[in-house]
Protein backbone atom coordinates (compact mmCIF):
# COMPACT_ATOMS: atom_id res chain seq x y z
CA UNK A 1 0.00 0.00 0.00
CA UNK A 2 1.37 3.56 -0.70
CA UNK A 3 1.54 5.66 2.42
CA UNK A 4 1.55 9.32 3.04
CA UNK A 5 2.68 11.13 5.73
CA UNK A 6 -0.10 11.99 8.38
CA UNK A 7 -0.27 15.37 10.00
CA UNK A 8 0.68 16.06 13.68
CA UNK A 9 -1.54 15.69 16.51
CA UNK A 10 -4.58 14.18 17.02
CA UNK A 11 -7.33 13.25 14.28
CA UNK A 12 -10.17 14.79 14.51
CA UNK A 13 -11.72 12.21 13.61
CA UNK A 14 -10.47 8.72 13.71
CA UNK A 15 -12.22 5.12 12.57
CA UNK A 16 -11.10 1.93 13.36
CA UNK A 17 -12.19 -1.81 11.62
CA UNK A 18 -15.49 -0.12 10.83
CA UNK A 19 -17.57 -3.34 9.11
CA UNK A 20 -20.75 -2.52 7.29
CA UNK A 21 -23.09 -5.51 5.38
CA UNK A 22 -26.28 -5.12 3.43
CA UNK A 23 -27.45 -8.90 3.39
CA UNK A 24 -24.15 -10.81 1.84
CA UNK A 25 -22.70 -7.45 0.51
CA UNK A 26 -20.01 -6.15 2.20
CA UNK A 27 -19.90 -2.74 1.88
CA UNK A 28 -16.88 -1.70 4.12
CA UNK A 29 -14.48 -4.64 5.31
CA UNK A 30 -12.48 -3.55 8.44
CA UNK A 31 -11.79 0.33 6.68
CA UNK A 32 -10.10 2.45 8.81
CA UNK A 33 -10.29 6.75 7.96
CA UNK A 34 -8.85 9.49 9.48
CA UNK A 35 -9.31 13.09 8.93
CA UNK A 36 -6.89 16.37 10.77
CA UNK A 37 -8.18 19.35 11.21
CA UNK A 38 -6.80 21.55 8.71
CA UNK A 39 -6.88 19.00 6.27
CA UNK A 40 -8.60 17.93 2.87
CA UNK A 41 -8.94 14.05 2.57
CA UNK A 42 -10.09 13.05 -0.91
CA UNK A 43 -12.13 9.88 -0.69
CA UNK A 44 -12.59 8.08 -4.07
CA UNK A 45 -13.29 4.29 -5.22
CA UNK A 46 -15.06 3.20 -8.37
CA UNK A 47 -18.65 3.18 -8.01
CA UNK A 48 -19.52 0.34 -5.33
CA UNK A 49 -16.47 1.20 -3.71
CA UNK A 50 -18.04 2.12 -0.48
CA UNK A 51 -17.63 5.57 -0.03
CA UNK A 52 -20.99 6.77 -0.05
CA UNK A 53 -21.24 3.93 3.25
CA UNK A 54 -18.40 5.12 4.75
CA UNK A 55 -19.54 8.67 4.86
CA UNK A 56 -23.56 7.02 6.21
CA UNK A 57 -21.65 6.09 8.91
CA UNK A 58 -19.55 9.17 9.57
CA UNK A 59 -22.96 11.43 8.92
CA UNK A 60 -24.87 9.09 11.51
CA UNK A 61 -27.40 7.80 8.75
CA UNK A 62 -26.18 4.63 8.56
CA UNK A 63 -24.13 3.16 11.71
CA UNK A 64 -21.54 0.34 11.51
CA UNK A 65 -22.22 -3.26 12.47
CA UNK A 66 -18.68 -3.29 14.25
CA UNK A 67 -15.99 -1.12 14.70
CA UNK A 68 -14.77 1.65 16.86
CA UNK A 69 -15.28 6.21 15.93
CA UNK A 70 -13.14 8.96 17.91
CA UNK A 71 -14.07 12.40 17.70
CA UNK A 72 -10.87 14.34 18.97
CA UNK A 73 -9.32 11.51 20.65
CA UNK A 74 -13.10 10.72 22.63
CA UNK A 75 -14.73 7.24 21.52
CA UNK A 76 -18.86 7.91 20.17
CA UNK A 77 -21.28 6.36 18.39
CA UNK A 78 -22.93 8.20 15.49
CA UNK A 79 -26.44 6.56 16.14
CA UNK A 80 -28.57 9.56 14.29
CA UNK A 81 -27.38 12.63 12.00
CA UNK A 82 -28.47 14.98 14.85
CA UNK A 83 -25.95 13.21 16.96
CA UNK A 84 -23.45 13.99 14.49
CA UNK A 85 -24.36 17.85 14.35
CA UNK A 86 -23.55 17.85 18.38
CA UNK A 87 -20.41 16.40 17.45
CA UNK A 88 -20.02 19.28 14.76
CA UNK A 89 -20.15 16.60 11.69
CA UNK A 90 -21.77 18.24 8.98
CA UNK A 91 -22.38 16.82 5.31
CA UNK A 92 -23.63 18.78 2.37
CA UNK A 93 -25.18 16.49 0.03
CA UNK A 94 -24.99 17.71 -3.77
CA UNK A 95 -28.86 18.90 -3.98
CA UNK A 96 -30.73 17.74 -1.07
CA UNK A 97 -29.75 20.28 1.39
CA UNK A 98 -31.67 23.42 0.29
CA UNK A 99 -35.18 24.76 -0.22
CA UNK A 100 -35.57 26.07 -3.97
CA UNK A 101 -38.73 28.72 -2.50
CA UNK A 102 -36.93 30.22 0.09
CA UNK A 103 -34.16 32.63 0.41
CA UNK A 104 -30.70 32.61 1.59
CA UNK A 105 -31.28 33.44 5.30
CA UNK A 106 -34.09 30.78 5.66
CA UNK A 107 -31.75 28.37 3.63
CA UNK A 108 -28.94 29.15 6.29
CA UNK A 109 -31.41 28.35 9.31
CA UNK A 110 -33.44 25.95 8.38
CA UNK A 111 -33.67 22.42 10.03
CA UNK A 112 -31.77 23.68 13.37
CA UNK A 113 -32.54 21.92 16.28
CA UNK A 114 -32.77 25.18 17.90
CA UNK A 115 -35.08 26.61 14.70
CA UNK A 116 -38.17 27.13 16.70
CA UNK A 117 -36.07 29.54 19.47
CA UNK A 118 -34.35 31.17 16.15
CA UNK A 119 -38.14 31.86 14.70
CA UNK A 120 -37.68 35.12 17.81
CA UNK A 121 -34.61 35.91 16.99
CA UNK A 122 -35.03 39.09 14.59
CA UNK A 123 -34.83 39.05 11.59
CA UNK A 124 -31.87 41.20 11.04
CA UNK A 125 -29.90 39.31 13.73
CA UNK A 126 -30.02 36.47 11.41
CA UNK A 127 -29.22 38.37 8.21
CA UNK A 128 -26.39 39.77 10.12
CA UNK A 129 -25.04 36.19 11.00
CA UNK A 130 -25.45 35.05 7.45
CA UNK A 131 -23.55 38.04 6.13
CA UNK A 132 -20.87 37.50 8.55
CA UNK A 133 -20.28 33.75 7.76
CA UNK A 134 -20.76 34.43 4.02
CA UNK A 135 -18.10 37.27 3.96
CA UNK A 136 -15.88 35.37 6.15
CA UNK A 137 -16.48 32.32 3.56
CA UNK A 138 -16.17 35.20 0.88
CA UNK A 139 -19.06 33.62 -0.35
CA UNK A 140 -20.81 35.88 -3.36
CA UNK A 141 -24.31 35.93 -4.16
CA UNK A 142 -26.28 38.76 -5.43
CA UNK A 143 -28.39 39.33 -2.19
CA UNK A 144 -29.40 37.08 1.17
CA UNK A 145 -32.89 37.92 -0.03
CA UNK A 146 -32.56 36.20 -3.08
CA UNK A 147 -34.26 32.73 -3.94
CA UNK A 148 -31.98 29.86 -3.44
CA UNK A 149 -33.89 28.77 -6.87
CA UNK A 150 -32.19 32.03 -8.87
CA UNK A 151 -28.69 30.82 -8.10
CA UNK A 152 -26.24 29.15 -9.60
CA UNK A 153 -25.31 25.30 -9.10
CA UNK A 154 -21.42 26.84 -7.10
CA UNK A 155 -23.09 29.80 -5.40
CA UNK A 156 -25.93 26.82 -3.97
CA UNK A 157 -23.26 24.42 -3.19
CA UNK A 158 -21.24 27.39 -1.22
CA UNK A 159 -24.45 27.73 0.74
CA UNK A 160 -25.24 24.68 1.44
CA UNK A 161 -21.02 24.84 3.15
CA UNK A 162 -21.74 27.65 5.04
CA UNK A 163 -25.04 26.23 6.52
CA UNK A 164 -22.79 23.78 7.63
CA UNK A 165 -20.32 26.34 9.19
CA UNK A 166 -23.27 28.12 10.90
CA UNK A 167 -23.85 25.21 13.03
CA UNK A 168 -19.86 24.98 13.79
CA UNK A 169 -19.29 21.95 11.88
CA UNK A 170 -15.69 20.74 12.96
CA UNK A 171 -15.58 18.10 10.38
CA UNK A 172 -17.71 18.52 7.04
CA UNK A 173 -18.47 16.25 4.43
CA UNK A 174 -18.59 17.08 0.65
CA UNK A 175 -20.03 14.13 -1.46
CA UNK A 176 -19.92 15.09 -5.34
CA UNK A 177 -19.48 19.09 -4.37
CA UNK A 178 -18.72 19.62 -7.92
CA UNK A 179 -20.49 16.98 -10.07
CA UNK A 180 -22.84 19.39 -12.58
CA UNK A 181 -21.20 22.46 -11.60
CA UNK A 182 -19.36 24.84 -14.62
CA UNK A 183 -15.93 25.26 -14.96
CA UNK A 184 -16.63 28.63 -12.88
CA UNK A 185 -18.74 27.43 -10.54
CA UNK A 186 -16.08 24.66 -9.54
CA UNK A 187 -13.21 27.14 -9.35
CA UNK A 188 -15.97 28.84 -6.66
CA UNK A 189 -16.38 25.49 -4.64
CA UNK A 190 -12.87 24.45 -4.79
CA UNK A 191 -11.64 27.74 -3.40
CA UNK A 192 -14.22 27.78 -0.20
CA UNK A 193 -13.03 24.27 0.20
CA UNK A 194 -9.20 25.91 0.42
CA UNK A 195 -10.25 28.56 2.95
CA UNK A 196 -12.52 26.06 5.30
CA UNK A 197 -8.91 24.03 5.38
CA UNK A 198 -7.08 27.46 6.21
CA UNK A 199 -9.60 27.90 9.16
CA UNK A 200 -8.76 24.50 10.31
CA UNK A 201 -11.54 22.90 9.82
CA UNK A 202 -11.13 19.04 8.63
CA UNK A 203 -12.45 18.10 5.35
CA UNK A 204 -13.32 15.27 3.46
CA UNK A 205 -14.76 15.13 0.11
CA UNK A 206 -15.50 12.77 -2.00
CA UNK A 207 -14.91 12.82 -5.90
CA UNK A 208 -14.68 10.94 -9.24
CA UNK A 209 -12.87 13.69 -10.65
CA UNK A 210 -9.30 13.67 -10.49
CA UNK A 211 -8.44 17.19 -11.06
CA UNK A 212 -10.18 18.45 -8.49
CA UNK A 213 -8.74 15.92 -6.38
CA UNK A 214 -5.34 17.00 -7.20
CA UNK A 215 -6.23 20.76 -6.90
CA UNK A 216 -7.18 20.89 -3.11
CA UNK A 217 -6.70 17.70 -1.60
CA UNK A 218 -3.77 17.12 1.06
CA UNK A 219 -4.21 13.05 0.91
CA UNK A 220 -5.78 10.56 -1.21
CA UNK A 221 -7.38 7.53 1.02
CA UNK A 222 -8.96 4.85 -2.00
CA UNK A 223 -11.73 2.13 -1.66
CA UNK A 224 -11.76 -0.53 -3.50
CA UNK A 225 -14.57 -3.55 -2.88
CA UNK A 226 -15.60 -2.22 0.47
CA UNK A 227 -11.51 -1.69 1.71
CA UNK A 228 -8.99 0.81 1.75
CA UNK A 229 -6.42 -0.21 -0.45
CA UNK A 230 -4.33 2.97 -0.54
CA UNK A 231 -3.79 6.04 0.73
CA UNK A 232 -1.16 8.70 -1.11
CA UNK A 233 -0.10 12.55 -0.30
CA UNK A 234 -0.86 14.23 -3.13
CA UNK A 235 1.86 16.12 -3.39
CA UNK A 236 4.02 12.57 -4.11
CA UNK A 237 2.26 10.68 -6.22
CA UNK A 238 0.20 11.28 -9.42
CA UNK A 239 -3.19 10.93 -10.98
CA UNK A 240 -2.03 7.28 -12.94
CA UNK A 241 -0.69 5.89 -9.57
CA UNK A 242 -4.01 6.93 -7.59
CA UNK A 243 -6.52 5.78 -10.93
CA UNK A 244 -4.38 2.57 -10.79
CA UNK A 245 -4.95 1.63 -7.38
CA UNK A 246 -8.83 2.50 -8.02
CA UNK A 247 -8.77 0.09 -10.61
CA UNK A 248 -6.67 -2.43 -9.10
CA UNK A 249 -3.74 -2.19 -11.39
CA UNK A 250 -0.09 -2.87 -10.42
CA UNK A 251 0.65 0.34 -7.93
CA UNK A 252 -2.87 -0.61 -6.13
CA UNK A 253 -1.47 -2.62 -3.43
N1 LIG B 1 -28.96 0.38 1.31
C1 LIG B 1 -28.27 -0.58 0.69
N2 LIG B 1 -28.78 -1.82 0.54
C2 LIG B 1 -28.09 -2.80 -0.07
N3 LIG B 1 -26.86 -2.65 -0.57
C3 LIG B 1 -26.29 -1.44 -0.46
C4 LIG B 1 -26.96 -0.35 0.17
N4 LIG B 1 -26.15 0.74 0.13
C5 LIG B 1 -25.03 0.33 -0.50
N5 LIG B 1 -25.10 -0.97 -0.85
C6 LIG B 1 -24.04 -1.75 -1.52
O1 LIG B 1 -22.83 -1.50 -0.86
C7 LIG B 1 -21.76 -1.34 -1.79
C8 LIG B 1 -21.13 0.00 -1.60
O2 LIG B 1 -22.02 1.01 -2.05
P1 LIG B 1 -21.75 2.58 -1.94
O3 LIG B 1 -23.02 3.27 -2.26
O4 LIG B 1 -21.13 2.86 -0.62
O5 LIG B 1 -20.67 2.79 -3.09
P2 LIG B 1 -20.02 4.16 -3.61
O6 LIG B 1 -18.55 4.00 -3.47
O7 LIG B 1 -20.65 5.31 -2.97
O8 LIG B 1 -20.38 4.11 -5.17
P3 LIG B 1 -20.80 5.28 -6.19
O9 LIG B 1 -19.51 5.86 -6.70
O10 LIG B 1 -21.51 4.53 -7.27
O11 LIG B 1 -21.66 6.26 -5.48
C9 LIG B 1 -22.35 -1.58 -3.15
O12 LIG B 1 -22.14 -2.93 -3.50
C10 LIG B 1 -23.82 -1.30 -2.95
O13 LIG B 1 -24.60 -2.04 -3.85
MG1 LIG C 1 -21.84 6.89 -3.67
Amino acid sequence: MSSAALPHGEPRLLMRGIHKSFGAVHALSNVDFEVYGGEVVGLVGDNGAGKSTLIKVISGVGPPDSGEILVEGQPVKITSPQVATRLGIETVYQDLALCDNLDVVANLFLGREEFSAMRFLKEIEMEQRGLEVLRTLDVKIPSLRSPVASLSGGQRQSIAVSKAILRNARVVLLDEPTAALGVAQTRQVLDLICRLRDQGLAIVVISHNLADVFEVVDRVIVLRLGRRVATFDVKSTTPERVIAAITGAEFGE
